[in-house]
């Protein structure tokens, strides 16, 4: 029997399939499409301190590899989230980690220390998003910016802290490196690329919100280098995310470094993707003779190889 277990920043895991911060609902909308226990972690989508609508229609739309979305963290704000969606969350009986997305600092400090004790396995910091005008990528653009708001959360709280980082910097490794000497315990590896599209018979820009994030298989390579660079530079365990559709993207992610993979815009496509990919890493372990999926994180890098 393979292993597919894995440990990230003290959250345990059975595989390491998770979903991406704000493709998968609360999860129970996928309730009847399959077994949502089946995962190895849920992730909300991104929370902030008020109920926040999000920004004006048309806020996603198709390109020729992938999705360009401005949903501008719609959500019900982190109070309805405990009270109302989180009790359904924990249901699955597999970690929660929340997603928050403050403006300021004092904001990432009062959603943190509201979630401390409430149920969820660890925060992911969103300070990536590219679709608000304040907090999101401004903040996580600039290392000394992020490091300083990082150590804030993780002072804030005992849960585990992970970091959602933004490709569209010049130098992804700086910034985790900046990151992690804030004591962040793990990262989150890639959030969207900031694109935009134009509706040529309108003449306008597609989206209401003019730019937007793009995600799905157009933005793979971007995020398996951005894996690849950063964990040969940090020794934090990273998520990796961007374009994964099936079992050997997942498993590109996890050579290049990562210890566990999220979904997100496959979901759109074929909501069992998840499932499919955690079948897919088990015949693929079982096929190599592999016991322990974790012995392959970084092997396209690393000189020792898996115990066979
Ligand atoms: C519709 C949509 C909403 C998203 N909302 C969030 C969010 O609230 N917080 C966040 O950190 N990332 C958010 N993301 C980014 C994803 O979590 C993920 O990092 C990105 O889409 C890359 O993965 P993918 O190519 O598999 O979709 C969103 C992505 C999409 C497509």
């Amino acid at each position: 029997m393979v292993d597919l277990s894995v440990e990230i920043a003290g959250i345990k895991m059975k595989n390491p399939v998770l979903v991406a911060s704000g493709t998968f609902g609360s999860g129970v909308e996928y309730a009847p499409v399959f077994d949502v226990s089946k995962l190895g972690a849920l992730v909300t989508k991104g929370l902030t301190l008020d109920p926040c609508p999000g920004n004006e229609p048309p806020r996603i739309c198709e390109t020729p590899a992938g999705l360009l979305n401005a949903i501008g963290l719609q959500n019900p704000g982190v109070d309805s989230f405990i009270d109302d969606l989180l009790p359904q969350m924990l249901d699955f009986g597999i970690p929660v980690i929340a997603n928050i997305a403050g403006r300021t600092k004092k904001e990432f400090i009062a959603l943190a220390e509201r979630l401390t004790n409430a149920g969820v396995a660890g925060l992911e910091m969103n300070i990536s998003c590219p679709n608000v005008k304040a907090g999101g990528m401004a903040l996580g653009t600039v290392p000394e910016a992020a490091a300083e708001i990082v150590e804030a959360v993780v002072q804030s709280t005992d849960l585990p802290v992970i970091v959602k980082l933004t490709p569209n910097v010049t130098d992804i490794v700086g910034l985790a490196r900046a990151v992690a000497d804030a004591g962040a315990h793990a990262l989150s590896l890639i959030n969207t690329l900031l694109g935009m599209a134009i509706d040529v018979e309108a003449r306008k820009p597609l989206l209401g919100n003019v730019t937007g994030g793009l995600s799905g298989p157009a933005i793979r390579p971007v995020a398996v280098r951005a894996v690849w660079e950063v964990s040969q530079a940090v020794d934090l365990p990273i998520i990796g995310m961007g374009g994964i559709c099936t079992g050997r993207d997942a498993l590109e992610f996890i050579l290049a470094g990562a210890s566990a993979v999220a979904v997100g815009s496959a979901f759109f496509h074929d909501p069992l993707t998840a499932v499919k990919i955690i079948e897919d890493l088990q015949s693929y372990c079982a096929r190599n003779k592999i016991e322990e999926l974790r012995c392959l994180v970084g092997a396209a890098w690393k000189n020792q190889g898996c115990k066979e």
